[in-house]
């Protein structure tokens, strides 16, 4: 399993720290959330922090946009090469050509999708990404509680991807943790995103390591 901590939990005043802690902890990679206050009630950072947390990470980042009209924002991150750059389904009328966009510019494009949004909707598009993050909370706020359904959700993502011979990546965000993390890892999932887990524990490293089933 991979981990992906999640830097919404992190105490901001000492970021660079906090994302070197991290990396040296074993970090796979620096989860970053991106909300605009519409598509999520929340407001967090833009390009200019995560151009600050790209500089202090020895790791690639993972940036997950919460926005309205994200082809609007997805031009503000090209330029700081995330290794993973991701918009939600819900949030875009024309998802293959930003995904297309994404790609040509050298960046893994990935979906996410909300805890109501079936796999289904997927059909189409798991042949295009490089990752589908699949929210196991409503986003907005760390230090939720993990909803269940989507071990299920997991498992049918996982049978689509053999099915349509597709080689992305299963993420999972939200509420996850050292006791729900073997049920993902059963179900399929590739890489999990922990905040609060990792970032309210006083030793990272064994956190992280706990979530490395
Ligand atoms: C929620 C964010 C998550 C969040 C995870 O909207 O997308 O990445 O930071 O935090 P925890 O692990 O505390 O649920
Ligand atoms: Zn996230």
């Amino acid at each position: 399993m991979y981990v992906a901590p999640s830097i919404l939990s992190a105490d901001f005043a000492n970021l660079e720290s906090e994302i070197k802690a991290v990396c040296e902890a074993g970090a796979d990679l620096i989860h970053i959330d991106v909300m605009d206050g519409h598509f999520v009630p929340n407001l967090t950072i833009g390009p200019v922090v995560v151009n600050a947390a790209k500089k202090s990470s020895s790791v690639p980042l993972d940036v997950h946009l919460m926005v309205e009209n994200p082809s609007f924002f997805v031009e503000m991150f090209l330029g700081i090469k995330p290794k993973f750059l991701g918009f939600h389904i819900e949030a875009e009328n024309h998802p293959l050509r930003l995904i297309d966009h994404i790609r040509n510019n050298g960046i893994s494009p990935a979906i996410v999708l909300n805890p109501h949004t079936p796999i289904s909707s997927l059909k189409h598009i798991i042949n295009s990404v490089d990752m589908v993050l699949l929210m196991s909370v409503n986003p907005g706020f760390g230090g939720q509680k993990f909803m269940p359904i989507v071990i299920d959700k997991t498992k049918e993502l996982k049978e689509l991807i053999y099915k349509t011979n597709s080689i992305c990546m299963i993420e999972v965000d939200g509420g996850v943790n050292g006791l729900n993390v073997a049920e993902l890892d059963e179900a399929g999932a590739d890489i999990v995103v922990a905040g609060s887990y990792i970032f309210s524990s006083n030793d990272y490293e064994t956190a992280i390591r706990s979530l490395k089933v």
